[in-house]
């Protein structure tokens, strides 16, 4: 088991593009956690909905944006096997920027468990508004954690961010785990 753990939100389907929407196989959150996975070699955790949201983007925007203003913590279809948060000492939380904060489902995430104590690297894909306000709302969320400078990046720009994540990692003293 090791001390940082990935976790990250990410959505196959219809997404944007500068030009337009595309068709991704693999989200762009998905890429940049298996970067930070190469760099670190940490143990990776993927939020699933128990009801993914829509492949459709406009779809996907209209159900995220209905679970922002209820302040929804929809309900999740797995959740981490049992001893992982006694040994974290670090998150890595992936995750793109929805609504200009992060994904309700995160929140659903985070809030399940007690982060207390454990220092929290918030890595934010986007689409033009960086980190949004994620910072603030992780923070909430996870009373008691460090929440480290994040590091935004644009969607599209993903797959070849792995300098700027290794760059952020190193910052934060985070580097490939011993075994
Ligand atoms: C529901 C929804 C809401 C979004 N809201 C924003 C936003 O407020 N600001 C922004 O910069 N990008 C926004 N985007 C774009 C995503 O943050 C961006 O495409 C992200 O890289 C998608 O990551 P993924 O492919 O891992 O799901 C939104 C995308 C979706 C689907």
């Amino acid at each position: 088991m090791s001390r940082t753990l990935i976790v990250y939100f990410s959505r196959p389907g219809e997404n944007y593009a500068p030009g337009g929407l595309v068709q991704l196989r693999i989200g762009y959150t998905a890429y940049a956690a298996s970067l930070a996975e190469s760099l670190t070699g940490a143990d990776v955790f993927r939020i699933d909905m128990a009801e993914p949201y829509p492949e459709d983007y406009s779809a996907c925007c209209d159900a995220a944006k209905a679970h922002l203003d209820a302040a929804a913590r929809p309900a999740l279809a797995r959740w981490l096997e049992e001893g992982v948060i006694e040994e974290c000492r670090t998150l890595i939380l992936c995750c793109p920027n929805y609504w200009g904060t992060v994904p309700m489902p995160v929140l659903s995430f985070l809030e399940h468990y007690d982060w207390s104590g454990r220092t929290v690297l918030p890595l934010v894909t986007h689409g033009g508004g960086g980190m949004g306000r994620a910072a603030e709302d992780i923070a909430a969320a996870a009373p008691g954690a460090f929440i480290k400078e994040g590091l935004a990046i644009p969607g599209h720009e993903a797959a070849g961010a792995k300098l700027d994540i290794q760059l952020w990692l190193t910052a934060h003293g985070i580097g490939m785990e011993e075994d």
